[in-house]
């Protein structure tokens, strides 16, 4: 119940899906801080589940000026940040993840934008308000391990947030600031409904499914547990890598 007690956190994209799972498993563990996203009726009803220590701030990952008011504002009201978990991202709204024979620039541009370059300015804004010794988790995903349908764009792109980890807890190490990365695999989320049409969701998350060993989706308190795990004193020595939490998809094949 109190490996995160008064830590200080921001979760971003903390209203929907994974980061909710996240701020959950924080709040139960005794953190206090901000979840971030730009829809206010979802954050509104996110904020209700967690304990009275969070705030609930509107703002788009893509401005600098709205990411610096969000640790601002949070760094305010509780001080230095202790963790910084860098979940916002996945589907660009109203873009469908397209192969290259399908995609445009300014299509490849947004999801680049969204999964990669917001990654990078999140931390680079957060960096005047975090405590030195704080713990950076940015979201990668298995889709940089392993090529699905549609998915070579976004998969490059939390690609390079893998690598990312790993020039970022260089550059940090002088502030003793770690950054690892955890890898979600197929989890179910509203992202689902964001890509796949309502009468074809259940057979394609099925056809997920299929390929996971454990045989379920991973559920967003998955992720959340193993991001207590890395934002916590119990990861200490553990700087630059990625976590996997796939129910085994990337590195165990089915074979029947
Ligand atoms: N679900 C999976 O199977 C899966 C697997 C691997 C990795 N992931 C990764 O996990 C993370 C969360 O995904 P999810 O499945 O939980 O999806 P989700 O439910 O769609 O959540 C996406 C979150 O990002 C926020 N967001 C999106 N664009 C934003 C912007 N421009 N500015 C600020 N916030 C923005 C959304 O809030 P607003 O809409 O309110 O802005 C929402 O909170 C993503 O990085 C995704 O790539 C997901």
């Amino acid at each position: 119940m109190n490996k995160l007690r008064n830590k200080v956190a921001v979760i971003t994209g903390g209203n929907s899906g994974i980061g909710y799972g996240i701020a959950e498993a924080f709040s139960k563990e005794g953190a206090i801080g901000a979840i971030t996203g730009r829809n206010k009726d979802t954050l509104n009803k996110a904020l209700k589940s967690l304990n009275s220590g969070f705030l609930a701030l509107s703002g788009d990952i893509n401005r600098g000026e709205e990411l610096e008011h969000i640790f601002k504002t949070t760094s305010d009201k509780f001080g230095e940040i202790d963790i910084l978990v860098v979940n916002a991202g996945g589907v660009v709204d109203g873009v469908p993840m397209e192969s290259i024979t399908d995609i445009t620039e300014d299509h490849f541009d947004r999801y680049m934008d969204l999964n990669l370059k917001s990654a990078y300015f999140t931390v680079k804004e957060s960096l005047p308000y975090l405590k030195d010794g704080a713990s950076i988790i940015l979201i990668g995903s298995s889709a940089a391990h392993r090529a699905a349908p549609g998915m070579t764009v976004y998969g490059a792109a939390k690609a390079a947030v893998i690598s990312m980890a790993k020039g970022l807890s260089l550059d940090l190490l002088y502030r003793n600031i770690r950054v690892n990365v955890l890898s979600p695999g197929t989890i179910k989320t509203p992202a689902f409904d964001k890509m796949i049409p309502a009468e074809s969701l259940d057979e394609v998350l099925q056809t997920w499914v299929d390929l996971i060993p454990v045989g379920r989706p991973g559920h967003p308190s998955d992720i959340g547990n193993a991001a207590v795990f890395l934002a916590s004193e119990d990861s200490k020595f553990i700087v630059g890598t990625e976590l996997l939490a796939d129910g085994g998809m990337t590195n165990i094949s089915l074979m029947k």
